[in-house]
This record gives structure tokens, C-alpha cells and sequence, in this order.
């Protein structure tokens, strides 16, 4: 299903300085060619950040496309490129690149005829009649691409709200492709996104200039545009994303891995109003919990409908009031109970698979596992503040435990004070003398120092720790690299140096 974009600008990123040693560890295999073992990381990572799975047989396009920008960006290897995509400045930017290269923004006005003559006939009237004594109607195309889809549904309040003038019409269309919303907003079209429209719709509501059609400045002025990731969109942190009463969120999930297509979902289902409808492209969401949403099937396409009993929003909401966009601000940090997987059966200290000590994330107290979770979650969105805060109330739970430490020197870390890092990460290694991530990380702090003496220092207890390991064990908080490889990589980097 995914499509390859070609690459249509250079992104006008600069390169910061060397990233976490600890990071470059997790990078390293000596089982793969660095080419495959950086296309791995490079996945997850874009799989983190955006939710988008690149299926194994489109492996050889994501070479390809890495190759590419690794040329554009003038960096000479995997690794370079894996750093950069990861680090400060190259992330948001970069990731963006990818993110819109892996998925096609293929779309047109009134895609899908069933759908649109479900929301003409059937859900847009019982809407304007439930919000008629407030005349207020909020709807957000979620992943709308270049605006067809946001427009169309402008074009059909336009048909269905004679008076329309009088009501307070909110519509937002998202999309992660900066490109395609600058498109949007211009919302200039070639006369094939009409290829589902009739000509007298087609002339009611563009004019033609030079070889494109031009929406009337009527229709244009209706839809507000954003970019964003849907991933990072959480309703509630600003106006934009409450009290939806419909959403439209089609041909987005095809693209996302189920966990990501899942938090979306529920995301979604908390930005409607209740009674408020969440449309999908056909089937997208048919696996998943659809928790607070029931299904409702109609002859021409099931909708999900947000509960009544949550609540219809409030009478005096004012669209003017909305603010903001869905960025958010990124994080290097990553996210162990995201990526974590089983370890190697065999392990004798199941602690040490993450990385990290005996109580990491194979704790057994919930409360702390769920906080801990919470806490990557927040720091992987790049909530830094919330992700602190989840720490602190790890502490409580588990005075002892010292992954809250660890991820408070990686905030540390993220925030430039690698002063208070360092300090957090000895007590990292005080609590959990076999803390591996915390050595690697500290090794890379003092490198950046000058400090080799220090450094190899961390990088030999490291490396006697790792020796100590099966070879298969998996290290959560390295980004599931394994023991053996990250071992071998120690040890060429030793010999190298
Ligand atoms: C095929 S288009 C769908 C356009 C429109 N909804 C339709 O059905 O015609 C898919 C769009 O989803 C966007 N997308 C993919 N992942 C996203 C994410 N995590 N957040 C926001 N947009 C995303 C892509 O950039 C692309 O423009």
C-alpha cells in the first residue's frame, strides 16, 4: 500500500554535534551491514514518531530514498544519517521528510460517493439540527492532504446551510506534509482532483486560471489549515482539538502501524463532542477497540459515533477563541515500553535486558510500571515537564528504583544541562550498579567533555557488564539492541580508537 513520493526539496537542516554515545551504541550491529541495521533503527524511529510502518517489501524504496537524502544532506554514512534524523535540529524537519515520502497524499474533492452522500444526507443534517440552537459546527479532516477533502465538506455546509452566514462554522484540516498544506491553503487545483466532481458543482465554486481551477475565495475562507502529527495531536492541550462534531480521518491508518493507528483512534474519540462522528476510510479501524465510540452501520458506510452520555459541549464555545496548531514539541527521547519486547528466556538478570537495572521496566509494582509508561510517553512526545512530573511520582511509589533517574538525565539531557545529567546518572549507577544505559550515556556526556580518560572508563564497565550477558538479551532502553551486538560494537570502537 505505500507509495514512494519523489523527493521534491532539500530540507534546510543543519547538523548539530555528535549525539549520545549511548545512542550510537544502540545503533551498532555487527550481525548486519550497517546499511540494514540503521534502516532498522531508522523505522522504528519514524514508527515512534509518526506511527508509520514501512512493511518489509518496501524496505528496498526506503534504501533508496535514504541514499538520497543522505546525498542531499551531504552525509557519508548510515550512521551519520541515523544520528542526524535523531538529533535536535535534524529531527522535526527531517522526520517530516520521511514521514511524507512514505505515505501518498493521493486525493481528490468528494472522494468516495458513498461516504459524502452518507454526510450530505444523513450525518451533516442531523448535526446542523442538533447544534441549530447554537449555530456552531466544528468538523476537522484529519490527515486531509492538499484540502480536497477539508473543502468538499466546506462546499456541502455551503449546500445544505442557506443561512450559513449565521452560524459559526469551525473546519480544520491537518496534515503532517507541510507542503501539502501549503497547497491547501492556496487552494489551486488541477482538473484531476475533480475527476469525482460534476462540472456544474466544479463551476459553481471554482473559476479557471491558466490550466487550474481556483476555489472562490468563499468557500477558501471556511477551512482553517495546520500542519501536524496526528500521533502527537492530543485533545485537550489546546482549543483546536476539542468538541469535534464530526471527524473525518480516511486513508490515514492504512499507512500506521496498529498501536499508532489505536492511540490515534482513541485520541480522535476524545476530540469529538459527545454524539459527535469519527468516519474512516472503509475497514481502517475494523481490528481495533474502539472504546468510547460505537459503531453505527448505514447503507453506505459505517460511522463511529462518540457516546451522547459524554457530554455535548458547551452552548457558548467560541470558534474565534481556537489558537495553536497541532506542533508539539519533539523529543530525542525514547520510549523503551513502546519498543520493548520479550527477553531472551535464558537471561539471568531479566533487569539488565532493558539496559537498565533489576527494576526497570520488569518491575513488579503496576503503579510504577504504568507511571514509568506514562512518563516515556510523555518524554517521547517531547512533554517534558509531564514526563518529569510522572518520574517524581514514580519516586514515591519506588524510592529505590532507578529508572526515573535515568530518564531524568536523558530530560536533563534534552533541556542542556548536562551538569545535573551526569549527577542523575551516578545516582542511576549507585541504585543499579549494572545499569548499562547509564554508563553509555555517561561515557558520551564526558566524550563531549574531552574527558576521554572518564569516558572509556564507562565504556569498560559497560563492556564487562554486556560480557556478562547472553548475547541474544534484548536491551529495551537501547533500542532493542542486543548484547551481542552492542558488545561488538564496543569493542571495534575500542580497537578503532
Ligand atoms: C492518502 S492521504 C488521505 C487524504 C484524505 N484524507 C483522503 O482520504 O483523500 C493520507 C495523508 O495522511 C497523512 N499522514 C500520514 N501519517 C500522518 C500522521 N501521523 N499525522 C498526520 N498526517 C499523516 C499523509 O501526509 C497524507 O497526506
Amino acid at each position: 500500500m505505500t507509495c514512494w513520493k519523489p523527493c521534491a526539496r532539500l530540507s534546510g537542516i543543519t547538523r548539530r554535534g555528535a549525539a549520545s554515545v549511548g545512542r550510537i551504541m544502540e545503533t551498532a550491529a555487527a550481525a548486519m551491514t550497517p546499511e540494514a541495521f540503521f534502516l532498522k533503527r531508522v523505522k522504528a524511529l519514524i514508527s515512534g514518531r509518526t506511527g508509520i510502518h514501512v512493511r518489509e517489501q518496501d524496505d528496498g524504496a526506503l534504501q533508496t530514498l535514504l541514499r538520497e537524502r543522505m546525498r542531499l544532506l551531504k552525509l557519508s554514512s548510515p550512521e551519520e544519517y541515523y544520528r542526524f534524523l535523531d538529533s535536535g535540529e535534524g529531527r522535526q524537519q527531517e522526520q517530516e521528510q520521511l514521514a511524507t515520502r512514505l505515505t501518498t497524499g493521493e486525493t481528490y474533492f468528494f472522494r468516495d460517493k458513498g461516504q459524502f452522500a452518507l454526510l450530505k444526507n444523513t450525518l451533516l443534517p442531523e448535526l446542523i439540527e442538533r447544534r441549530g440552537a447554537i449555530r456552531s459546527l466544528r468538523i476537522w479532516s484529519a490527515g486531509c492532504a492538499s484540502g480536497e477533502e477539508a473543502y468538499s465538506l466546506a462546499m456541502l455546509l455551503d449546500e445544505l446551510l442557506p443561512q450559513r452566514t449565521e452560524w459559526n462554522l469551525f473546519i480544520l484540516g491537518t496534515d503532517i506534509d507541510p507542503e501539502a498544506i501549503e497547497k491547501a491553503r492556496r487552494g489551486i487545483y488541477t482538473q484531476w482532483s475533480f475527476r469525482m466532481v460534476d462540472d456544474g458543482l466544479q463551476r459553481k465554486y471554482f473559476h479557471p486560471r491558466r490550466e487550474q481551477w481556483a476555489l472562490s475565495e468563499r468557500i477558501r475562507s471556511m477551512v482553517t489549515f495546520r500542519t501536524g502529527n496526528l500521533l502527537r495531536a492530543v485533545p485537550g492541550e489546546t482549543v483546536d482539538f476539542r468538541d469535534m462534531d464530526l471527524i473525518l480521518c480516511r486513508n490515514v491508518f492504512i499507512y500506521l502501524a496498529p498501536n499508532a493507528v489505536s492511540r490515534i483512534a482513541a485520541n480522535l474519540a476524545d476530540a469529538l463532542a459527545g454524539g459527535g462522528y469519527l468516519v474512516t476510510g472503509h475497514g481502517e479501524l475494523h481490528p481495533h477497540q474502539l472504546g468510547k465510540l460505537r459503531t453505527r452501520i448505514f447503507a453506505e458506510s459505517v460511522a463511529y459515533q462518540r457516546n451522547v452520555e459524554c457530554g455535548i459541549r458547551n452552548a457558548e464555545f467560541k470558534p474565534e477563541s481556537m489558537t495553536g496548531g497541532l506542533s508539539i514539541p519533539h523529543s530525542t527521547i525514547r520510549n523503551p515500553h513502546l519498543e520493548a519486547r520479550r527477553p531472551a528466556a535464558n537471561m539471568a538478570n531479566p533487569g539488565v535486558a532493558n539496559g537498565g537495572g533489576a527494576a526497570s521496566s520488569q518491575s513488579p509494582i503496576p503503579n510504577l510500571q504504568s507511571r514509568m509508561k506514562s512518563a516515556w510517553l510523555h518524554a517521547n512526545l517531547g512533554e517534558l515537564e509531564q514526563a518529569a512530573n510522572d518520574c517524581r511520582q514514580a519516586f514515591k511509589t519506588s524510592p529505590l528504583d532507578a529508572e526515573p533517574y535515568y530518564l531524568l538525565a536523558q530530560i536533563a539531557e534534552e533541556r542542556g544541562n548536562p551538569g545535573e545529567a551526569k549527577a542523575l546518572l551516578k545516582k542511576v549507577i549507585y541504585l543499579d550498579p549494572a545499569f548499562i544505559a547509564a554508563y553509555l550515556e555517561l561515557a558520551g556526556i564526558y566524550e563531549r567533555e574531552n574527558d576521554a580518560t572518564r569516558a572509556r572508563k564507562m565504556r569498560a564497565t559497560a563492556q564487562d557488564l554486556l560480557g556478562k550477558m547472553p548475547g541474544d538479551a534484548s536491551l529495551a532502553l537501547l533500542g532493542n539492541a542486543t548484547a551481542g551486538e552492542l558488545l561488538s560494537y564496543l569493542v571495534k570502537q575500542k580497537d578503532v580508537a
